[in-house]
């Protein structure tokens, strides 16, 4: 058990970048309607991703976690889910195939709906109106009425969570994702680049290797790894009002479990010592992350660990680096220094995207492929030269053909930008930018492993 922890006890720490909500009745009727609702995500399931995390940790696997900046409430569709769902299986089936490790699948989706901003208020012309905090808090329209921070945008949350789990849970494990449909997975508007043929050309390997399998008398139909996939669910757990709602004790242990999702990660800004969102994530029993960017030093990142791991579990721990491409090698060594130092056990994953946000010309917030790659790049590098395993990547993306990110192969211009500029918050990788990432992600994955290969002989 958890030293002088309870699921409210976050409420008498520092809590930042949650909204002031007006009618605190309002609030406390919303809080007992979703305590009573049922939990989204099942204890078992969360046990399984811990000890899948606990693999990785051991470099014998790679995290995979992407989806929305920020999901919407008006860009809730079926096809929405399915195509950012096809697209991580994309990218996680390149990825295992080219890097030759277990792949675990975890989706900023079906909860990732509250946002830190920097400033607590947005102005436009002479009006000034509360900063838009994602879906679950107010309105993205500047209307006063519209930002106004309300309570029961909690529960359309929550139902939207429910039904998006309910389609992923359908794909991952009804027959989409069996492994025999990895030429379906394709979508029409990859065209015929060369990433589109890299993955026809390997999903053909695959289909080859399962009539092998099949003529040597193993019937894929019958193993349960090739018709279906363990998919996970996480998100950012800002909002705490919402996240102890759904926080539930499970009779056999008397651990606590947030049931809103399986993972649930600190933002660079809630990540302070003695602030509400590190207490209130100390005491569960989830697998979490923490993101890292430049402002966390060494000694603050070991009495972090020390606070929220103090029983060292493996596979507890993710550490989400966020330094920037130009800032991630001095970044990133001191942090895994004194990890290693410590004798901390984490995993390491990089996010490529917030340290590499750009103001393009025409104005809009953008992501330059080649930077997010050398981010990429940089991460490798840097695990190379420690020792230590670079075990996953954490991306902002959709199954959509947006033009949000500029550069890949898919050559998105700045000019290009306004065309189908749709996120509600930071820019995403398209489609085809993300299976290019990949691609090259397992370039760098198969380098890393021969290398320990070679150490080894
Ligand atoms: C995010 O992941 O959407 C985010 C806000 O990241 P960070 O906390 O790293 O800025
Ligand atoms: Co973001």
């Amino acid at each position: 058990m958890t030293t002088n922890w309870t699921p409210q006890s976050w409420r008498d720490h520092e809590g930042i970048q949650m909204p002031d909500y007006r009618d605190g009745a309002a609030l406390a009727a919303v809080e007992a309607s979703l305590s009573s609702y049922p939990p989204l995500v099942f204890t078992g399931e969360i046990d399984a991703l811990k000890a899948d995390l606990a693999k990785v940790q051991a470099g014998q696997g790679f995290l995979l976690q992407g989806g929305d900046c920020a999901e919407s409430f008006a860009e809730f569709h079926p096809d929405n889910i399915r195509d950012s769902f096809r697209v991580i299986l994309q990218m996680a089936v390149v990825l295992t195939y080219a890097g030759k490790l277990p792949v675990v699948k975890v989706g900023r989706m079906a909860g990732q709906f509250a946002k830190p901003r920097s400033a607590p208020t947005e102005v436009q012309g002479d009006a000034e109106l509360p900063s838009y905090r994602g879906d679950i808090v107010n309105d993205i329209r500047f209307e006063a009425g519209a930002r106004e921070p309300d309570p029961q945008r909690m529960l359309s949350a929550y139902s939207q969570a429910a039904a998006t789990l309910n389609l992923l849970r359908a794909f991952a494990g009804g027959g989409y994702a069996n492994l025999a449909k990895v030429h379906q997975w394709t979508l029409d508007f990859m065209g015929q680049g060369k990433w589109a043929r890299a993955y026809e050309e390997m999903a053909d390997r695959i289909d080859d290797a399962l009539a092998f399998m099949a003529a040597c008398g193993i019937d894929p139909d019958r193993i349960p790894q090739l018709q279906s996939t363990p998919f996970y669910t996480s998100h950012e757990a800002l909002l705490l009002p919402y996240e102890q709602a759904l926080t539930r004790s499970d009779q056999a242990g008397g651990a606590y479990y947030d049931t809103s999702a399986h993972f649930l990660w600190i933002g660079d800004r809630t990540r302070f010592a003695g602030s509400a969102h590190v207490e209130f994530m100390r005491g569960l029993a989830n697998p979490i992350g923490m993101k890292c960017g430049p402002s966390l030093r060494p000694d603050d990142l070991i009495r972090l660990l020390d606070t929220l791991n103090p029983g060292r579990e493996a596979g507890r721990i993710t550490l989400i680096s966020r330094f920037g491409h130009d800032k991630v090698a001095a970044g990133l060594t001191p942090l895994i220094r004194a990890v290693e130092r410590e004798g901390h056990k984490v995993i390491w994953s990089c996010d490529p995207m917030h340290g590499n946000v750009v103001k393009s010309p025409s104005g809009l917030k953008t992501r330059p492929f080649e930077r997010i790659l050398g981010e990429v790049r940089g991460f490798f590098d840097v695990h190379r030269a420690e020792g230590t395993h670079a075990g996953g990547i954490h991306i902002e993306m959709t199954g959509q053909n947006v033009t949000e990110c500029t550069g890949g192969a898919a050559e998105v211009t700045d000019a290009m930008l306004a065309d189908r500029y749709r996120t509600h918050c930071d820019p995403r990788l398209n489609a085809s930018q993300s299976l290019e990432l990949a691609f090259l992600l397992a370039e760098m994955l198969n380098e890393e492993m021969a290398e320990r290969r070679a150490e080894a002989a």
